[in-house]
């Protein structure tokens, strides 16, 4: 891979794009980007460092890696667009629903295809980025590309049957977090916490309760073992938490997406 196109440069292909060029493994003159706002398109470039390009067609013939970026319904139309150009490239594609079975039907067979399915922290370099088992890369291919997206967080080989609840679970859940920081920053400010002062501690308290876990590797439940003092204060929050359904809650918020 040496030069690489984005088709779509909105909130992901742009958390993607600050990634790979501030990690080094890719220069900024070899990152191009195609977008129909051509003035929105321009102002990123000079912000992110990338080569604009006027057209989806003049990037694909540009580039030897695309990452199709827009949204998932605009893509029929950018394949129709582009289709005889992707030949012999390598298509990485980052929309939603878009897996390497419903792309088997609109590509060319010299087209080498990966799905990715990247979430919302990766602009901060903490996302995770899903890599779909099935694809057509070149094996030494899959490992530079999988490297790459490995500057906007963490990399993990997902079984192609997996790739729906995967992806939910990583892709919507930024947003159940996020209900949960406003709801105990709320809590905080309800007894007296400036809302500014609420919202950064408990968004580290979730920061760091997730690191302690992925860095001991302990089971949630010894961690959560570890806070509850017998007869002590958290024992009593837990046991709220649970008179109101609290996992079951969580579980059913996946349910309701998996079973739409
Ligand atoms: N956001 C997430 O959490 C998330 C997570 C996983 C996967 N994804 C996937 O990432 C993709 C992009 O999502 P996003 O949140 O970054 O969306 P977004 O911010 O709305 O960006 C969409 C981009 O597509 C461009 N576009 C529109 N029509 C186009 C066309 N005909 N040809 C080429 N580009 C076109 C838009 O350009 P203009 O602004 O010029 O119209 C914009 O740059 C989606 O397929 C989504 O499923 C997103």
């Amino acid at each position: 891979m040496e030069k690489l196109g984005f088709i779509g440069m909105g909130n992901m292909a742009q958390a993607l794009a600050i990634g790979f060029i501030k990690s080094g493994k890719i220069s900024k003159e070899n990152v191009y980007a195609f977008a129909p706002s051509q003035d929105k398109l321009k102002a990123n470039a000079e912000r992110i460092g990338f080569i604009p390009m006027t057209s989806a067609a003049g990037l694909v013939k540009a580039v030897d890696t695309v990452i199709m970026a827009c949204k998932p319904y605009q893509i029929e139309s950018v394949l129709k667009t582009v289709g005889e150009g992707l030949r012999g490239k390598a298509l990485i594609s980052i929309a939603a629903g878009w897996n390497y079975e419903k792309y088997f039907n609109y590509l060319n067979s010299d087209v080498r295809f990966q799905f990715v399915m990247p979430n919302t922290p990766a602009m901060v370099g903490e996302g995770v980025l899903l890599f779909e088992s099935t694809n057509s890369l070149e094996e030494g291919e899959r490992a530079e590309i999988m490297d790459l997206f490995a500057s906007t967080g963490y990399v993990q080989e997902i079984d192609s049957s997996l790739m729906g609840i995967a992806g939910t679970v990583t892709g919507c859940g930024p947003a159940f977090v996020d209900l949960m920081i406003e709801a105990y920053a709320d809590a905080a400010v309800k007894y007296g916490v400036k809302r500014q002062d609420a919202y950064k501690l408990v968004s580290q308290m979730i920061l760091g309760s997730a690191k302690l876990q992925l860095e001991t590797g302990e089971h949630p439940a010894v961690l959560k073992d570890n806070v509850c003092s017998p007869a002590g204060t958290t024992i009593l929050g837990v046991t709220s938490l649970e008179e109101n359904g609290f996992r079951s809650a969580c579980i059913k918020s996946i349910d309701s997406i998996m079973n739409k």
